[in-house]
């Protein structure tokens, strides 16, 4: 049986097949899956159909991954829940942790890819354009297109990409078209002249539509087009070539034994440039599925409170004290368990190779194990928050709360007084990031 489905993202064509399909009993073995321009007929399907909540969350991100199988992988799922064989937790089955692994790398370059475009404002013959160029890992160009579209709706706008482009010309939802992808762009003058030479053909070949749905794992505010810029357009924030290749090194890590139990090494990120760095303790799950820092919950809040108080994440480089998730597993569960001061102090080798690398002005300690990397000694974080301090080597550190912190506040009131709070150091954070 070959189900054709009509582009990478075609969800709903997906999801029409597969409910045909399961509902008159075709096993995954006999289905192909492609992608082709003539839909292939599906079997008249009768009856009704459940898919636990979670699992159609899960593959409505996992869908937009870039694996070449997960058609395939997400329907056994379904056949599998359809037929009462599917635990309800992830942790419970390896093939839906799996996709669920895969929805998690989605949301997180969903994410990247929102903090990390700057928009290029350009001239069309209908007036100004702001123009974004990025090259998505996943198939995440849709999603973030209609969430852009749905928060701005009065500006015009191109996303470029290498597989795709989306096109908003404001007005109403039928305004957002897709269309063809545009490669060879390196830099912000190559994407000028790219733009020049290929935006009357590329606009009037978009089309309009998209099955993806609007997850709400992917519902978060957006940079608005028309933010200030901090500098000149960036395009490609690539990273210092030095702490690239201690991040490949720092791979193989042996130094302690949190290496093993770990998936793998999640060095820091961020420019060759960066005049700040912000340092955390240690990856935590989704960090350790994915291999960047700060991308689960904890990131999430961080990115808001940076938001709130004016850092453009794409300008900061962002690390841990220690470079493995350390935990405890617990049944299927796995338990962050705080690194020790051996662990940090071993560590600590990595932090100071991207320090001498990047030559920060500032560094941002956020937590006891962020602060104690840096100073070597244990740090009160309530005692020593909040001000500015000299470092020998010339650097600046200011220490603050770990975004995890609040998260961990179980009353409402005391949760939102901390995070003010926090939004209150990043702002000073902020006014010390201007150029003296
Ligand atoms: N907590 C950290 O300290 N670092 C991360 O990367 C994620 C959570």
């Amino acid at each position: 049986m070959q189900v054709v489905l009509t582009r990478e993202t075609d969800w709903e064509g997906w999801r029409r097949a597969t409910r045909a399909l399961v509902l008159t009993g075709v096993a995954p073995e006999k289905i192909t899956w492609r992608i082709g321009r003539v839909p292939a007929p599906l079997p008249e399907a009768q009856g009704t159909f459940n898919v636990p909540r979670n699992l159609v969350e899960i593959a409505a991100l996992a869908f937009q991954a870039h694996a070449r199988d997960r058609f395939d992988r997400l329907y056994r799922l379904v056949w599998r829940a359809h037929h009462g064989a599917l635990p309800a937790a992830p942790q419970d089955d390896p093939a839906l942790a799996e996709a669920q692994a895969l929805a998690f790398a989605v949301r997180a370059e969903a994410h990247r890819m929102r903090t990390h475009m700057r928009f290029m404002p350009v001239e069309d013959a209908d007036g100004p354009r702001f123009l974004g160029w990025y090259a998505p890992q996943h198939h995440v160009l849709e999603a973030n297109a209609q969430l852009l579209a749905r928060r701005f709706p009065d500006k015009r706008w191109s996303i470029l990409t290498p597989e795709g482009s989306a096109h908003w010309d404001g007005g109403g939802h039928a305004a957002l078209r897709f269309g063809p992808g545009a490669r060879g762009i390196v830099d912000d003058a190559t994407l000028a002249t790219w733009w020049d030479a290929h935006h009357a053909a590329l606009l009037q070949e978009a089309v309009p539509g998209s099955s993806v749905p609007e997850a709400e794992a992917l519902d978060e505010a957006p940079r608005p087009p028309d933010l200030p810029p901090l500098g000149p357009v960036v395009l490609d924030l690539a990273p210092d070539p030095a702490v690239h290749r201690a991040a490949v090194e720092a791979g193989q890590c042996r130094r302690c034994d949190l290496w093993q139990p770990a998936s793998q090494t999640v060095f820091g990120e961020g420019p060759a440039g960066a005049q700040v760095v912000f340092i955390g303790e240690q990856p935590g799950d989704q960090e350790d599925v994915i291999g960047r820092p700060f991308v689960g919950p904890a990131g999430q809040l961080l990115d808001r409170a940076m938001e709130e108080a004016g850092i453009d994440r794409r300008t900061i480089y962002i690390t841990n004290a220690v470079k493995h998730f350390k935990f405890t597993p617990r049944g299927k569960r796995r338990i962050h368990q705080s690194p020790d001061a051996t662990e940090i102090q071993v560590c600590r080798f990595w932090l100071d190779v991207e320090r001498v690398q990047l030559a920060p002005r500032l560094l941002v300690l956020m937590g006891a194990s962020g602060a104690r990397a840096v100073l070597g000694r244990p740090v009160t974080v309530t005692r020593e928050r909040g001000r500015p301090f000299a470092l020998e080597d010339g650097q600046t550190a200011f220490i603050t709360v770990h975004p995890s912190y609040l998260l961990r506040i179980p009353d409402p009131a005391g949760k939102a007084r901390e995070y003010r709070a926090f939004v209150e150091d990043l702002r000073r954070v902020r006014a010390l990031m201007e150029p003296a």
